[in-house]
């Protein structure tokens, strides 16, 4: 099933900063492929997203691995798919018009990213903030 797609909004918000700040950055990164571009623009915008991405991924796996989140290997195999669907999308843009790429980039964050923050990430907001406070770090 496709999810609904949505922009950034404070719904989405988790209330740990530098995972905020990192989520709220792919949206707008999304933002760009909106209107007229050009090819290269585009694949730039592209290859920019991507790595952005991936960054952001790997760093929210860090964190739940340094509090050994019961649920890593599940939220892992999440981050996989979406690792898939973007590498599928970086392999075929070649072969896409502008306006498929903008088309398959609102499906894969304002979609699928949007679903998971809301779902899969929500999940790990809690233990994430219990270690916080049981450290003192302030988050
Ligand atoms: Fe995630
Ligand atoms: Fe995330």
């Amino acid at each position: 099933m496709q999810p609904a797609k949505a922009d950034w909004s404070p719904a989405i918000e988790t209330g740990l900063p530098e995972i905020d700040a990192q989520h709220r950055r792919l949206f707008e990164l999304a933002a760009t492929f909106r209107g007229e571009g050009d090819q290269i623009r585009v694949m730039k915008s592209l290859a920019m997203l991507s790595d952005y991405a991936n960054t952001h991924l790997r760093d929210e796996e860090a964190m739940l691995r340094a509090i050994d989140y019961p649920g890593l290997d599940a939220h892992c195999e999440q981050h996989r798919l979406f690792r898939a669907m973007l590498k599928a999308l970086l392999d075929e843009a070649r072969t896409l018009s502008l306006d498929q790429i903008a088309g398959r980039i609102a499906d894969l964050i304002n979609g699928w990213f949007y679903h998971h923050i809301l779902t899969v990430d929500a999940e790990y907001v809690p233990a994430v903030k219990a270690q916080r406070g049981a450290t003192g770090i302030v988050g």
